[in-house]
């Protein structure tokens, strides 16, 4: 193999084991925004409930059903299973996905809603 070869094959190994630039800048940001965002209230570790309950595995989960967390009736009626597409929902705006509920704070930013959520399902699911 020429010297120009080898430089080109290594080049292009490296390139396929970097995950994308963009994914990876979406995966930082996401783990910076839950800690400064909703670091103070809820945690990644299972059974850690702070004001909010534990989001280890919450994509898939019914809302308001984790045993030991304090829930809102609302929340606990909703009826929700959460996904990426429920939790954009009340990040969005808590309120107006479940009035009464005691999480008023959300991200207004869809971009900054979509890394969190990123971050959450990297945390959440073996896949
Ligand atoms: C000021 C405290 C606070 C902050 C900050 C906060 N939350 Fe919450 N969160 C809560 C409380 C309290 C509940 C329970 C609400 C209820 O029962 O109505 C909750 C509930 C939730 C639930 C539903 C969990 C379940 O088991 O049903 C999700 C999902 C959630 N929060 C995501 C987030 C994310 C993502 C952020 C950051 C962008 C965030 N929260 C920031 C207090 C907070």
């Amino acid at each position: 193999m020429t010297r120009m070869a080898l430089a080109l094959t290594l080049a292009l190994l490296a390139a396929q084991a970097m995950p994308s630039p963009a994914l990876a800048q979406q995966a930082a940001d996401g783990e910076r925004l839950f800690r400064t965002r909703c670091g103070t209230c809820h945690s990644i570790e299972p059974g850690q409930n702070r004001v909010g309950p534990s989001l280890a595995g919450v994509l898939g989960r019914a809302a308001g059903t984790l045993e030991g967390a304090r829930y809102s009736p609302a929340l606990r009626e909703s009826g929700i299973v959460w996904s990426s597409e429920t939790i954009d929902a009340y990040l969005a705006d808590p309120r107006q996905l479940v009035p009464g509920t005691t999480m008023t704070v959300g991200l207004r930013a869809p971009a900054e809603r979509a890394a969190v959520i990123a971050y959450l399902d990297g945390r959440s699911t073996t896949h």
